[in-house]
């Protein structure tokens, strides 16, 4: 299996403003030094809670958001080094779907207009056969026709999903990163999407980067699975290991607030134990293990040393 899109190392760290004119600078460590690999035509899930960094991690593998620091290949291709010309015809091969296609379709466009941007904005092709581009996708994300000409409100939520796919697909990319993309919709228009993306997927050879925090989505579509606390990625696995042998206590307790998704037979006397608590602030972050003041294994090692990510799993005491 050849690699598409590999991450070492990346760190994402925002300066604060400074409080007073003399106090030093704080940063906010949104992701903090992680490192995976997406398989091409495959589907590589991050899960985790708000805030935890899933976004940032996503888009700064892909460039899109700094300052960053690591390193993100592409098809073995170092993207932090690319000069912005080379970048800017990389964009083809890489785009993105959102949680609220609403918010990321101009209201006052023509939904033909707007499946054609991108091959507009990376000057794909002539005028004639944008369009005829476009009427293709309008087939395969399941549209039809004569809806070309309508505004994205005309269209329900569902709809308006396949309209952004439509447009991510326009310039035949080769990785498609999936922010929270059925959040917003209901459980049976969920079902619809995610079958379109497999479907696309299988047809197109299609490799995802796929964020949610619901670990029922991520069940369905994922094949490996990134779980991530606070910056950092606590576990990582295939989907049938994560579901079925989850190491880390964070991965755990995720599960057990998932009762549908919680191994059946551990249900009854002995239930798991629900999360309590927030993460801590991602402004100067804690020394150790940052699930340590919610960790009901928490050990005296744990707030000073940080656990190193081995064999999958980051934590003192499942890597014993
Ligand atoms: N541009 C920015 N400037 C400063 N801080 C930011 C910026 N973008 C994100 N953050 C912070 O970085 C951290 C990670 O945010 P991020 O949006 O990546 O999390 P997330 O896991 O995608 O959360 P959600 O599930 O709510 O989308 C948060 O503390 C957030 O407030
Ligand atoms: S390192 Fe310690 S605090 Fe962190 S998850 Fe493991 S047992 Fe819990
Ligand atoms: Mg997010």
């Amino acid at each position: 299996m050849s690699v598409i899109l590999e991450a070492k190392d990346l760190t994402v760290r925002f300066p604060m403003p400074r409080k007073s004119l003399f106090a030093e600078r704080q940063h906010l460590e949104a992701v903090r030094s992680i490192s995976f690999q997406l398989e091409k035509g495959r589907t590589l899930g991050i899960v985790g809670e708000s805030g935890s960094g899933k976004t940032t991690a996503a888009m700064a593998s892909i460039r899109l958001t700094g300052p960053a620091t690591g390193a993100v290949e592409f098809e073995g291709e170092d993207l932090f080094t690319l000069d912005d010309e080379a970048m800017r015809k990389r964009r083809a091969d890489i785009q993105l779907i959102f949680q609220d296609p609403y918010s990321s379709l101009n209201p006052r466009d023509r939904v033909s207009h707007i499946v054609q941007e991108p091959l507009d904005l990376l000057e794909i092709g002539d005028e004639a056969s944008r369009k005829a581009r476009v009427e293709e996708l309008f087939k395969l994300v399941g549209l039809r026709p004569d809806q070309l000409n309508l505004f994205p409100h005309q269209f329900s939520g569902g709809q308006r999903q396949r309209i952004s796919i439509a447009r991510a697909l326009a310039t035949n990319p080769k990785l498609i990163v999936c922010d929270e993309p059925v959040s917003a919709l209901d459980v049976a228009i969920q079902a619809q999407i995610l079958n379109l993306l497999a479907k696309l997927q299988e047809e197109l050879g299609l490799s995802y980067l796929f964020i949610s925090h619901d670990l029922g989505v991520i069940r369905q579509v994922c094949d490996d699975i990134a779980v991530m606390y606070l910056g950092r990625i606590v576990e990582q696995a295939s989907r049938d290991e994560l579901f079925t042998n989850p190491r880390h206590p964070y991965t755990q307790a995720l599960l057990a607030a998932a009762p549908s998704l919680a191994r059946r037979k551990s249900s009854g006397a002995k239930r798991p134990q629900q999360l309590k608590g927030d993460p801590p602030s991602p402004i100067n972050p804690p020394p150790g293990c940052a699930f340590a003041e919610r960790c009901p294994l928490a050990e005296a090692v744990c707030k000073q040393m940080p656990p190193p990510l081995e064999n999958g799993v980051a934590c003192h005491v499942a890597n014993r």
